[in-house]
């Protein structure tokens, strides 16, 4: 056993997970490997968001059967793995571990016995600009779309200190920007501290190194007050806050069950926009939820229209219980929606793009001249000469293929 593969789909947390993984396996003297047939371990981390996602990994699954020999070991983790479980074993005999999303530690005591021969080789990965900090597992809501609680089970908070030894140990390994992760993240709280989730932007923004904290995704439900305060007088807060809208409709957000409507919505993102005007908003918005209307549906894109997203990444529904919340359009009618409210955000989008022109942005750098502003756009610098520089200040003057390009501002 030397050489392993990871292959990740779903969302941050599951790469995050992967990272982990990666690391562990890294430390303990294995290789990671692109190409299939030198691989001994292929692992694959598992999404069920929608349907769509958990059919993709199961494809793969299915062309492995020819790669599978006694020696060679696949591991399917993660959260189609925690719901699919032993009917996925039945399927498919030649698996050797199923690992669900619950028993997520159990994969390390299993990839150490598998690997029992390789030497401890203690790899230190260097070079990262931007990592994660997953600061929850699992959800306490209960959206009625969303199987996300179902597979990762209820909200487990990492101890306050443990996350702040983390993220140092990362600004020590280089990492500037730290993406802390959890699927309502703005919830966060670590009781025995009694520290909650500006206490925790508050300690990490102290530690010397990091530069920009990102938090994916926030509810609406868990702004306050002592947030907005802080948002506004710290500038290590990222200026792009993804906040999930789901639809623009208050009927079909009350059978979502989120908590809010979009009015509440909206003052959201005032607050934030108040706070700093240069804050860049995205989205996730779901069409073709249960019972949605052409009335329901126009109510999104209103929505989408008043708001002015940044982004949206917009959803077909997928059913994922059965006999709850069935789908009540046509495909046809799903896809139409779908493709309408797409042009919408894209169209938009470009919009605001293109307001950026002439404005003075902090930007990441990835290298002397590529970087990525606090707004969350992908930039390049046409006149760095500044190698060493992490931040610079940078005048937008043109775009192109959906990239900022500017010079150094001083
Ligand atoms: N915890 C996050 C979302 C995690 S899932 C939040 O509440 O904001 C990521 C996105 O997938 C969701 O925001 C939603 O837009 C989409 N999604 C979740 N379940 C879905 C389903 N059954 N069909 C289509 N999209 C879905
Ligand atoms: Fe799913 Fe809602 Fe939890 Fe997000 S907040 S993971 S959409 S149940
Ligand atoms: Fe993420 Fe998909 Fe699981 S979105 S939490 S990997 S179901």
């Amino acid at each position: 056993m030397e050489r392993f593969k990871i292959i990740t789909f779903g969302c941050q947390m599951n790469e995050d997970d992967s990272n982990s993984i990666k690391s562990f396996l890294e430390n303990l003297g294995m290789i990671e490997e692109t190409d299939n047939k030198k691989a001994d371990i292929i692992i694959i981390n598992t999404c069920t968001v929608r349907q769509h996602a958990e059919d993709k990994a199961l494809s793969l699954l299915g062309t492995l059967k020819k790669w599978k020999t006694k020696d060679k070991k696949i591991f399917f983790i993660g959260c189609a793995a925690e719901r699919l479980q032993k009917d996925l074993k039945n399927k498919f005999k030649y698996v050797d571990y199923v690992i669900g999303a619950r028993s997520y530690d159990k994969i390390y005591e299993i990839l150490s016995r598998e690997i029992k021969n390789t030497v401890v080789a203690n790899i230190k990965t260097q070079g990262k600009k931007v990592d994660y900090e997953t600061i929850i597992r699992g959800c306490n809501l209960k959206c009625s779309y969303c199987i996300v609680p179902s597979v990762r089970g209820e909200e487990k908070p990492k101890p306050f200190k443990e996350i702040i030894e983390s993220v140092k140990n990362k600004a020590l390994s280089g990492v500037k920007e730290i993406i802390l992760l959890g699927q309502t993240v703005n919830s966060y709280r670590d009781f025995q501290e009694k520290k909650d989730f500006t206490d925790l932007l508050k300690e990490i923004s102290r530690i010397e190194g990091i530069k920009i904290i990102r938090f994916l995704s926030p509810h609406p439900l868990f702004f306050n007050s002592k947030f907005f305060e802080e948002y506004k007088k710290n500038p290590k807060i990222s200026r792009w806050i993804h906040l999930p809208l789901q639809s623009g409709s208050d009927k079909i957000l009350k059978k979502m069950n989120r908590g809010y409507d979009f009015k509440k919505f909206k003052e959201i993102t005032q607050e934030l926009k108040k706070a700093d005007p240069k804050t860049s908003i995205t989205t996730d918005i779901i069409v073709g939820y249960t019972d949605e209307t052409e009335k329901d549906f126009e109510d999104t894109i209103n929505a989408v229209k008043e708001i002015r997203f940044s982004m949206a990444y917009c959803f077909k529904y997928s059913p994922r219980f059965k006999n709850k919340d069935p789908l009540t359009v046509t495909e046809t009618e799903l896809e139409r929606r779908h493709s309408i409210l797409l042009k919408e955000v894209k169209k938009i989008a470009k919009e605001t793009m293109n307001e950026k022109i002439g404005s003075i942005e902090q930007v990441l750098l990835y290298d002397s001249r590529k970087g990525k502003t606090n707004t969350g756009y992908n930039c390049c610098i046409i006149d760095n000469n500044e190698e060493k520089k992490d931040f610079l200040k940078i005048k937008i003057t043109e775009i192109k293929n959906n990239t900022l390009y500017g010079r150094a501002y001083d």
